[in-house]
């Protein structure tokens, strides 16, 4: 036996004595509440058998379901309810008197010689997240014999906006259609939206938003209130209130007035008379969103009112009821003169929002996102958070990854929120954009789900660390087998820095098409729009000039310590060099390197590191169940292969902007590769890409007959080769791709991915890699398609390197 043999004989062996580990959908995410290993059940023998409720809310009635659901899970007990309390050992629900809503304490004593384990709450609210919070204990493998452990929520506001639309889609979702609307109406089965509001409640999110900023104004019909009255009683039980996002010019459009200037007395009257009959019917909604002269919605601006005036109005039908208005910060310009340098999107909300500091009434929380721009891989923290004294905040994270790869990438998000928390200051409230949509697993990656949980935790506690926060998810979600433990732990940690060196450089926004689908590269779609996610990258170098000194001055809205350090270009941090200044190519970092040389190395290093990221999971195969190993494989492959689309279109576009090579002489020379163009074509036609950037030498091959056929002679030595054709999986229609090596198949797949376009570009390029392949001088390598719809079987290229290289 060879090594090799050896090894995957041993490999084999190891799989057939782990533990069989049941398939699973991810649709219970964190909750999984699988049998612990019977070393860790010992820790929990003593737990007492018998659950003393008293009172019989929903939310306790739910806490104690909860409770036995997850006792009988991990640990295959099922608990006696008892509404008077006993002698003998118990678990107790009971109040706890601290003075935030929703604290609690879980506590283990000896009472009478008896186990007595107290699980208080302050509220209801409280008694649930206790039963969490115990029950995590137990996933995670920790002791119970002393417990003593209390929590209170951060910020009283701690809630999603999901951007569902009335019809069923979502806006900037990536995993299915709406789990609370179709067709113009709430589902009738909301099962999912009970399971998800059960989600939410464990990571102590309390309320959640379930329709889209850029609200339908027949959202405030009477007729879909009874509808949305629905949702409110599936949220209920688990502590979670809803909360609708409204439209500004529903006075005029929905109720009939002739305006909805905020500061007239029957726009007043309605929004009272509106708000009386939604809480009439949802009697303990949380409150509404608002998002108003910001891209096309309407807003006070309209009459010449104030954002504070638009806030007010409504907030004041709120207050009657204890509901709050959180209103969006995110209002600018995208019709802005991008020849004026002194334009800035960045300044917007400081610009609209500073001067109101003190003029919102107290139920109204300001929603700013946590950037200056929009959900970019890397930005500054917004200025506003710091400027404000007088007036509510609230932050606005995004999970949902809309610029940061779609749920197709992997990108752990809470590091880069803890860098955003660590400057705002105190908020009193933190608002998750997630778009969960009715793909079994909530957001198409099982491991996107750590930037769901983290959220919660982090507006639950924002001290928590982000590789703390990584490893609970990890382990509530897989299991605490070490090995799947520090991979997955791993993974998540590199994947913001990786996602962030394969896409957008030194805080010069993340390069994606920013017109489209904000999905794969497009380093031009920023330029010469009034968009205003500029980056102005041209001859002489790159970067907005964002000083007091000499550009749009927006570095003057942080406090001056900050604002010094952002303005000196020997102090400004490398990563936000770009967002602050324009400098040559050649303007040396702190690193030492060039901006263009940093570039170019830092696209090959985040490429190079995404392929080890498939490579790493694989280790897992038989530690974790099989349809959840298999689908984060997939999509681990997928970024892989992404990942070099996105360093390949990025460094070529800059190294014909800056006009310099790499000094590593990688870019655009790439050993193994024949552009599908220069191969022989039979059927094939050629095709310019658009943007040009996005294929290898701005062209692919299309077919636009019912078959088509490319091939080459193989022209090297001997020996083992990993063979990758870079082809586009265009949205619309399956078309099939067979390779076949010295006559022989190699691959065979159907190009059925539904990325977002229906063009040849940057979001449908893929890569099919076929590793250690045998080849021989002048072997065909010949690739058979058959196009379907707007697919085309594009091709961009082959590339045949040594295996394993
Ligand atoms: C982004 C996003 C929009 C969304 C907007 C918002 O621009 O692309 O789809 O409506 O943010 O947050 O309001």
């Amino acid at each position: 036996m060879t090594r090799r043999a050896w090894l995957i004989a041993l490999l084999a062996l190891v799989q057939v004595l782990l533990p069989p580990v049941c398939a699973e959908t991810g649709s219970d995410a964190w909750l999984r509440y699988a049998p612990v290993d019977p070393a860790s059940a010992r820790l929990y023998s003593h737990l007492p058998a018998v659950v003393f409720t008293s009172g019989a809310s929903p939310v306790v009635e739910t806490a104690r379901r909860e409770l036995l659901r997850g006792v009988r899970g991990m640990l295959g007990r099922t608990l006696k309810v008892e509404s008077r309390l006993t002698a003998g050992d118990a678990i107790v629900f009971t109040a706890f008197d601290a003075p935030v809503e929703g604290a609690y304490l879980v506590k283990a004593t000896r009472r009478n010689g008896h186990s007595v384990l107290t699980i208080a709450g302050a509220g209801d609210r409280g008694i649930l997240y206790g039963v969490f919070a115990f029950l995590r204990r137990i996933a995670l493998g920790r002791e119970i014999e002393n417990l003593d452990e209390q929590g209170a929520p951060y910020a009283p506001v701690r809630w999603t906006n999901e951007w569902d639309n009335l019809d069923g889609s979502i806006e900037r979702g990536y995993a299915g259609r709406s789990i609370f609307f179709d067709n113009g109406h709430v589902v009738p089965d909301l099962r999912r939206a009970g399971d998800y509001a059960r989600l939410l409640a464990s990571i102590g999110v309390n309320a959640c938003t379930v329709n889209s900023v850029n609200a339908d104004p027949r959202t405030l019909t009477s007729a879909f209130i009874s509808e949305l009255a629905r949702i409110a009683d599936v949220f209920r039980p688990w502590g979670v209130r809803m909360s609708i996002a409204i439209d500004f010019s529903s006075p005029k459009s929905l109720g009939g007035l002739g305006t909805f200037d905020p500061l007239n007395p029957m726009v007043a009257a309605w929004w009272k008379q509106k708000t009386d009959e939604i809480y009439q019917a949802i009697p303990d909604l949380a409150g509404m969103v608002l998002k108003a002269d910001s891209e096309g919605r309407q807003g006070p601006s309209a009459y010449g009112r104030t954002h504070a005036d638009a806030a007010n109005v409504i907030a004041r039908a709120l207050k009657p009821h204890g509901g709050l208005l959180l209103y969006r910060a995110f209002v600018y310009d995208h019709h802005m003169d991008w020849r004026n340098p002194k334009n800035d999107r960045a300044r917007a909300a400081y610009d609209n929002f500073q001067p109101l500091d003190g003029q919102f009434d107290d139920n109204v929380i300001l929603q700013i996102k946590h950037g200056p721009i929009d959900f970019q891989v890397r930005e500054p923290v917004s200025p506003l958070f710091r400027a404000l004294k007088k007036t509510n905040e609230a932050i606005e994270l995004q999970i949902t990854q809309e610029y940061l790869g779609q749920q197709r990438h992997l990108c752990y998000l809470v590091p880069m929120w803890k860098e955003a928390l660590s400057f705002v200051g105190h908020v009193n409230g933190f608002v998750g954009v997630s778009n969960v949509g009715l793909d079994a697993n909530w957001l198409g990656h099982d491991l996107a789900m750590a930037n769901l949980y983290g959220f919660g935790r982090l507006a639950w506690n924002p001290t928590l660390g982000a590789q703390e926060i990584a490893d609970e998810w990890t382990r509530m979600t897989f299991g605490n087998d070490t090995h799947v433990v520090d991979t997955i732990d791993s993974l998540l940690n590199e994947s913001w820095p990786v996602y962030e060196s394969y896409t957008g450089p030194l805080g010069a926004g993340t390069l994606t098409d920013i017109i489209q689908a904000h999905y794969g590269p497009g380093v031009e779609s920023s330029e010469r729009n009034g968009w205003g996610q500029w980056h102005r990258a041209g001859a002489d170098g790159i970067g907005m000039d964002r000083t007091v000194a000499t550009g749009t001055g927006f570095i003057g809205q942080y406090p001056p310590a900050i604002a010094r350090t952002y303005e000196s270009l020997k102090d400004c941090p490398d990563e936000l060099l770009l967002f602050f200044h324009h400098v040559p190519w050649t303007y040396v970092l702190h690193s030492g390197k060039t901006v263009i040389q940093h570039i170019f190395d830092t696209h090959y290093d985040g490429a190079a590191r995404a392929q080890t990221f498939p490579e790493r999971w694989r280790e897992l195969k038989g530690r974790i169940d099989e349809p959840r190993y298999e689908a984060v494989l997939k999509r681990l492959e997928y970024q892989a292969g992404h990942a070099v689309v996105w360093r390949d279109a990025v460094c070529d576009w800059f190294l014909r902007a800056s006009g310099i090579p790499d000094a590593r002489g990688r870019v655009g020379h790439h050993p193994g590769r024949v552009e599908a163009e220069s191969m022989t074509l039979d059927g094939y036609v050629v095709e310019a890409v658009t943007p040009w950037e996005t294929a290898s030498g701005g062209k692919a091959i299309g077919c636009l007959q019912p078959a088509c056929s490319a091939s080459i002679r193989f022209e090297g030595a001997a020996g083992r080769y990993d063979v990758a054709v870079q082809y586009f999986d265009e949205r619309t229609g399956v078309a099939r791709y067979k390779v076949t090596a010295g006559g022989k198949l190699i691959a065979e797949w159907l190009a059925d991915d539904t990325l977002p376009s229906d063009q040849p570009n940057g979001h449908t390029s893929t890569r099919k890699t076929v590793r250690s392949i045998v080849l021989h001088p002048r072997d065909e390598i010949r690739i058979e398609a058959q196009p379907d719809q707007k697919d085309h079987a594009d091709v961009d290229y082959v590339e045949i390197v040594p295996a394993g290289t």
